[in-house]
């Protein structure tokens, strides 16, 4: 038994005959925002993938709150409580901010309203276009509709692949911080970042993962500070 709010055992996940996570452990606890990073191709969004049921595990198991959901649908997986908010297409740009919302929480039996209006209350950006198609969104506007629309179902984990790329520093810096309010509201965040110094710092732990595999672990603070992290993942000395 364990306390971790989602745990990822020996895992070994892929497509079709193709292996990508090889062995692959990790967990995140409640509170937690936990950083993923690698380098490209390293399997970090099929981590992600696998938790959400878009991928079965091959072996080994996913469990949250410790009932094993390997290989339930994503759509029962997002009523239990868990988000995603995938790298890219993660809006629907025809449809306006409103619709955006009211479709994340389609798989809601009640309190859609009640929750819609808290979500604009903390994101007025959003409030201010409500009736706006989503595709007029700057990216780093786009990035916190695609977080709102997945907090619509009040998930208790939500999983996000890179949610600064493309962005300029500065965009990617406020982006990080609605990554960190997210977390304040209550979601326990395993996030996937490409830009690994930034992501770690609003940390609180990380896992470096390399040929599907986790290579390190550790408190945020030690992987940035780790030599051998730094020198091979972190392009620094
Ligand atoms: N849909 C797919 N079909 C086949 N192979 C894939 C697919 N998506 C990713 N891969 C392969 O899986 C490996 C890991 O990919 P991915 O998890 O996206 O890496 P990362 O997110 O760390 O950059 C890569 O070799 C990639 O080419
Ligand atoms: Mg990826």
């Amino acid at each position: 038994m364990t306390d971790h709010v989602l745990e990822l055992d020996g895992v070994d996940s892929g497509y079709g005959e193709v292996q990508v996570l090889d062995d692959c452990s990790m967990h995140l606890d409640s509170d937690e925002i936990v950083c993923l990073i690698g380098p490209n191709g390293a399997g970090k969004s099929t981590v992600l993938k696998t938790v959400f049921g878009m991928l079965d595990p091959w072996t080994g198991t996913v469990t949250y709150h410790g009932e094993d959901i390997g290989g339930m649908a994503p759509e029962e997986i997002v009523r239990d409580g868990i988000g995603y908010v995938p790298q890219t297409d993660n809006v629907f740009g025809s449809l306006s901010i409103e619709e955006n919302l009211r479709m994340g929480g389609v798989a809601r039996n009640d309190g859609l309203d009640a929750v819609i209006d808290d979500l604009y209350e903390r994101f007025p950006l959003l409030d201010e276009k409500r009736r706006a198609k989503a595709r007029t969104l700057s990216g780093g506007q786009r990035q916190v509709l695609a977080f709102a629309r997945a907090l619509v179902m009040e998930p208790d984990v939500l999983l996000i692949d890179e949610p600064s790329a493309g962005l300029a520093p500065n965009t990617a810096q406020e982006v990080f911080g609605h990554v960190e309010a997210v977390n304040d509201m209550g979601a326990a965040i395993l996030m996937v970042e490409q830009n690994a110094k930034e992501g770690l710092g609003i940390s609180d732990r990380g896992y470096v993962l390399d040929q599907g595999t986790v290579r390190f672990e550790g408190e945020a603070d030690s992987l940035l500070d780790d030599d051998e992290v730094s020198k091979l993942y972190l392009g620094g000395a």
